[in-house]
């Protein structure tokens, strides 16, 4: 496991922060935090990059204790809200960057070409930063973040500035990185960020993890029909695939253990002359799935 978190809690004073979550990520993969505004979301990754110190529980990254300043040179860390030093270049910031995590000056200059074109400002690097538009500043924080070809990169709202193209780049970016092996921890509020590049996702809400796994687990969308002249026999037998079928008037919600049991369930009804108008997945189940989550107790 590249990260792994044993009842880690972090509280300020009583409340705010995260309270005991225990989850693990894999490498290579990427796992996204899902939460509201104050879920506790960037206290939970300042805690596992040892900048908050945490009251109780344990973790771990790449088998050390969370904190260790050796493990850090493999980390690359996207702060939100980042202030930017102003009076630099881009060029500059990402050199600075470099000399910080102790590379040698030749790496630090082919690795600023490649991470130019990676995060899209060649061209824009020698321009002050304070010239640069909000979404240019975020490109180069993430440039900043893998300027040392770290092995896990801590993600905080990466796409918070950016516009619809601008958060297409950036999610390209993600699959790049892992497509090269980097593990990504992805802290995100947006649904769409964690449909389109996630492997894992975590629900988590004021302080605590409601819910882990992958999208199917976490969704296992149910598949919708709709049956003219449906019959006894036809529900009888549904009902042998899914027990809890819905029903109301000619449509029925039902879940199936896997996608080849379709053309099963649609020769079925046709042979017990059943008329099969329609057969879809639902969809956009994520954010219904969150809502109901985070809404609980409210
Ligand atoms: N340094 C601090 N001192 C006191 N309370 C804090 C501190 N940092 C965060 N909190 C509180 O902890 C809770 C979680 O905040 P956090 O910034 O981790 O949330 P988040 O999920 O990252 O939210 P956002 O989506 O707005 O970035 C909030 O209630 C916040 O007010
Ligand atoms: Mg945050």
């Amino acid at each position: 496991m590249v990260i792994k978190t044993d009842h880690l809690t972090k509280q300020f004073k009583g409340n705010g922060g995260f309270v005991d979550i225990s989850l693990s990520v894999k490498e290579g993969e990427v796992f996204s935090f899902l939460g509201k505004n104050g879920a506790g979301k960037s206290t939970f990754v300042r805690t596992l990059l040892g900048i908050l110190h945490p009251e109780s529980g344990k973790g771990e990254i790449l088998g050390k204790p969370i904190g260790d300043i050796g493990t850090r040179k493999n980390i690359g860390y996207l702060p939100e809200l980042f202030q930017y030093h102003n009076w630099l270049t881009g060029y500059e910031l990402l050199w600075n960057h470099g000399l910080l995590y102790k590379m040698n000056k030749k790496d630090i200059k082919n690795r600023i070409e490649e991470v130019l074109i990676m995060v899209g400002l060649k061209g824009h690097e020698h321009k002050k930063i304070k010239e640069y538009s909000k979404g240019m500043k975020q490109r180069i924080g993430l440039g900043s973040a893998i300027l040392p070809n770290p092995k896990i990169l801590f993600l905080d709202e990466p796409t918070s500035a950016l516009d619809p193209i601008g958060r297409k780049d950036v999610r390209d970016i993600i699959l790049k990185l892992k497509n090269q092996g980097k593990t990504i921890f992805l802290n995100t509020h947006l649904l769409s960020e964690v449909e389109l590049v996630s492997d894992r996702v975590a629900i988590i809400d004021r302080g605590r993890m409601k819910k882990v796994g992958t999208m199917e687990e976490l969704l296992h969308s149910p598949v919708q029909l709709l049956v003219g002249n449906l019959n006894e026999k036809i529900i009888h037998e549904l009902k042998k695939m899914d027990q809890n079928i819905k029903k109301i008037g000619n449509e029925i919600e039902m879940h199936v253990k896997d996608d080849e049991v379709l053309p099963q369930i649609a020769k079925f009804i046709v042979e017990n002359n059943g008329l099969l108008y329609n057969m879809k997945k639902k969809e956009n189940l994520l954010e219904e799935l969150f809502i109901q989550t985070v809404g609980e107790g409210e």
